[in-house]
């Protein structure tokens, strides 16, 4: 991924361990969304005047406590970048917008009207910061990324860090100083686990912030989040996933009831005999998807969460073709697919004669957690080097939000095999942490304390506006899913469109997909009446 002019969102990680940790480290990243066509150029005039402005890409620091248990430990330098391009004095909002489990300096273009974020901003005549969470990026409260320095990596730290900015940090433009929530409306904006965390502070912070804007945000933290395939099972073409479902099927019945040879035969079809652990090879197999090659990376699922309504599904289409285009006949397979001894040859023969050959070179860090989850001496579990995203946002995952991407249930049809568990993902909790583990952690009891304690799907914060999409593999940790029972109202209204993962965050999205389209505009409908009722408190 390069993000040379770029740009806001690559947005926004949220894969879990593993499949998260190779791919970054090779340089992409599943929900990392390509953005370099956007010709965002870093120099701004402001919009009323004229005058030249700071380039975007200015680095601004505040100084953050680093624990609001105990002020007294002193502070680190948290990184903000800012725009006041199209602010007016006198009730131009502050839109606030914290990126998450990510390196902020690439995000600037989240100042500008390119995204919802700096789009809020123009519509309102307000200004625009781009806040880092800490220990993302280069704002990190201690100098490593250890289990100690984690002590203070914290949801509620993240949450007392946006009130302890908004009532401290003195924006750089004229007037900055005098510009509060209690002396402007501050609006905060959040997509995906920051748009989590932007209705956790709104009900943690009665009256901080004014509105808020959630695109795609995981309200819901759940351990064993098996559903995160179900949006993408239900949306691949039928036959696709018809076939998909039944190798998956038969993959996990040998691997559960098949003797040493029959499993040792189907690793083999699919090139991937020297895998020694059988979780790992239901992991690698069955996201064929995220798979390395010394090629191309095959993504399915990784693609999916990051298609754009003008190539839907992403990468999907490479392995659906595969499986359903016969390749002896050229013909296509009906809804109901081929059946399992077709997509069981063609997947095989996929993986072994189209693709480039398997990377087993097990001295790459990534590739080994691909294919050894089980070596604890693997970096990718012991650097504790700073601007790791993967490590800090591993660290979320296991002491607050679980959200194990498992196969489903086995009375429900699957995408992707069931010996991936929560033990395959909460085993490598313990490697990466041992300091904090020395068992796997219970991960669902402290995803049902989050629920509880910021209310989950059920929060009841007003002028908070939650934007969904249908395709995304997280909806179903959102307020748009099924389980979910509230269907919003005027103070908090649920918005749907038919995107993927925070879509709606992406002005160029709305211009492809009327539905996304509408959203946008009902969002900025209902905070224009919200802010014209809104007073000054000091
Ligand atoms: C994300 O999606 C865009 C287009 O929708 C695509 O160009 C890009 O390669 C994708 N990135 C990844 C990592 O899948
Ligand atoms: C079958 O799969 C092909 C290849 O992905 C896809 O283009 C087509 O729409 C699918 N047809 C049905 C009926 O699912
Ligand atoms: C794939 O290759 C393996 C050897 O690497 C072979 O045993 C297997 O039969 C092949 N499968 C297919 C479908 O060609
Ligand atoms: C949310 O509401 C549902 C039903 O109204 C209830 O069953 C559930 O326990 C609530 N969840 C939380 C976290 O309060
Ligand atoms: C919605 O669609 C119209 C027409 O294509 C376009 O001009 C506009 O920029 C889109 N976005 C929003 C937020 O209205």
């Amino acid at each position: 991924m390069a993000f040379r002019n770029l740009s806001c969102l690559s947005l926004i990680a949220l894969s879990a361990i593993v499949s998260s940790s190779w791919a970054v480290r090779l340089g992409r990243r599943p929900g990392v969304r390509t953005l370099e066509s956007l010709d965002i150029s870093h120099e701004v005039q402001h919009k009323a005047t004229g005058a030249t402005l700071p380039p975007l890409d200015t680095i601004y620091t505040f100084d953050q406590l680093i624990d609001h248990e105990n002020p007294s430990l002193g502070t680190f330098k948290q990184r903000f970048w800012f725009s006041y391009q199209y602010y007016e004095p006198a009730g131009g909002p502050i839109v606030l917008f914290n990126p998450g489990e990510e390196d902020a300096s690439r995000l600037f273009g989240c100042l500008t009207n390119q995204y919802m974020t700096g789009y809020i901003a123009e519509a309102f005549h307000g200004a625009v910061i781009v806040l880092e969470h800490r220990f993302f990026g280069e704002s990190n409260p201690y100098p490593d990324l250890s289990v100690k320095s984690f002590r203070v990596h914290t949801i509620q730290q993240a949450i007392d860090d946006h009130e302890y900015f908004a009532k401290n940090v003195k924006l750089p433009m004229p007037g900055g100083d005098q510009l509060g929530p209690e002396k402007a409306p501050w609006v905060l904006v959040g997509g995906s686990y920051s748009g989590a965390l932007t209705s956790y502070t709104m009900a943690s912070k009665p009256g901080l912030f004014y509105a808020g804007y959630a695109s795609s945000a995981v309200v819901q933290a759940i351990a064993d989040y098996w559903a995160y395939y179900e949006p993408i099972r239900e949306f691949l073409p039928a036959n696709c996933s018809a076939d998909i479902q039944a190798v998956i099927a038969f993959v996990d019945q040998v691997l559960t009831s098949g003797n040493a040879d029959e499993i040792q035969d189907l690793k083999d079809r699919f090139g991937l005999g020297d895998v020694t652990h059988d979780d790992d090879f239901a992991h690698a197999r069955t996201c064929p998807l995220i798979l390395f090659r010394t090629g191309p990376v095959v993504e399915v699922y990784g693609a999916w969460q990051n298609a754009s309504v003008t190539t839907p599904g992403g990468g999907a289409s490479d392995i659906c073709d595969a499986l359903e285009v016969d390749r002896a006949s050229g013909k296509l397979a009906g809804p109901e697919g081929w059946g399992l001894d077709h997509a069981l040859a063609a997947w095989g023969a996929y993986y072994n004669e189209t693709l480039p050959p398997f990377t087993t070179d097990f001295a790459v860090p990534d590739i080994r957690l691909c294919f050894d989850t089980y070596d604890t001496q693997n970096p990718a579990y012991t650097s504790v080097t700073v601007n790791n995203w993967v490590r800090s946002w591993d660290w979320l995952l296991c002491t607050q939000f679980g959200w194990w991407q498992v196969g489903a249930p086995a009375s429900q049809p699957s995408i992707i095999s069931r010996l991936v568990d929560r033990q395959w993902y909460e085993r490598q909790c313990v490697y990466m942490f041992p300091e904090a583990f020395s068992s796997p952690p219970v991960v669902f009891l402290d995803a049902l304390r989050v629920n509880q304690q910021y209310g989950g799907w059920n929060t009841t914060t007003e002028r908070l506006i939650f934007v969904n999409g249908l395709r995304d593999p997280w909806r179903e940790a959102t307020v748009a899913a099924d389980g979910a029972t509230s269907p919003g109202w005027d103070m908090q209204p649920h918005l749907l469109g038919d995107g993927y993962h925070i879509s709606d965050l992406f002005l160029s999205e709305g211009v492809a997909s009327p539905a996304i389209n509408a959203t946008q505009r009902q969002a900025l409908e209902y905070l224009a009446a919200w802010l014209s009722d809104w007073q000054p408190s000091a």
